[in-house]
């Protein structure tokens, strides 16, 4: 009789992310299917949320884990905390946000201004949706910019990151048209402020 109760290693999850990172080349469509697809059956795990030994997290302070980290491939499990909105920012890298439980309010940004002028910055808003379970955002370049709200209480996400996060990130104001290199969690609750001197 098989054994219907085995559960997927986290292990097993990474050599088949690594595997569908692989196939999808340069297709995002593919690396997207494939990332929900090697993801799902550690999504199903009854005990998900005690996987994972702590991390300090850049945003999302109260409640982070790894689950997996190899120096080109990092899996965090995370809890969102409800009643901000993290602040659009930049990665430098791909990320894929999956949903385990509750909702995100996500939305996506690419730059529509070259980057010439020192501190300012044009957004376009590519996709803005409520990510529920089963589903994902893959925030990968050129639209590599996010914000993000958790709906519900225990909101928790896995993220799917293709390297190491910047030490040090781009943080917009949509409003003020503004952008700030800062230290990564250095605005966790509202954008930037816009500079002295800036025109909206
Ligand atoms: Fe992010």
């Amino acid at each position: 009789m098989p054994d219907t109760t085995a559960k997927v290693s986290i292990r097993d999850t990474a050599k088949a992310v690594i595997r569908a990172i692989d196939d999808a080349g340069e297709n995002p469509t593919k690396l997207r299917q494939g990332i929900l697809e090697a993801t799902d059956p550690l999504r199903r795990r009854a005990d998900l949320l005690d996987l994972g030994t702590k991390r300090l997290a850049n945003h999302i302070e109260a409640n982070s884990k790894h689950l997996y980290y190899d120096g080109e491939l990092s899996i965090t499990l995370d809890r969102v905390p409800t009643g901000r909105v993290i602040p659009p920012h930049d990665h430098g890298l791909w990320e894929a946000v999956l949903v385990c439980t509750g909702s995100l309010q996500h939305a996506i940004y690419q730059r529509a201004d070259d980057g010439s002028v020192e501190g300012y910055a044009e957004l376009e808003l590519v996709e803005d949706r409520v990510i529920q379970p089963g589903d994902l955002a893959l925030v990968i370049p050129p639209a590599e910019i996010h914000s993000f709200e958790a709906l519900e209480e225990d909101t928790w996400l896995i993220n799917v990151v293709g390297g190491n996060y910047r030490a040090h990130r781009n943080y917009f104001n949509i409003e003020a048209q503004t952008v700030v290199y800062a230290k990564a969690g250095t605005y966790r609750a509202s954008p930037p402020p816009a500079p002295v001197g800036a025109t909206a």
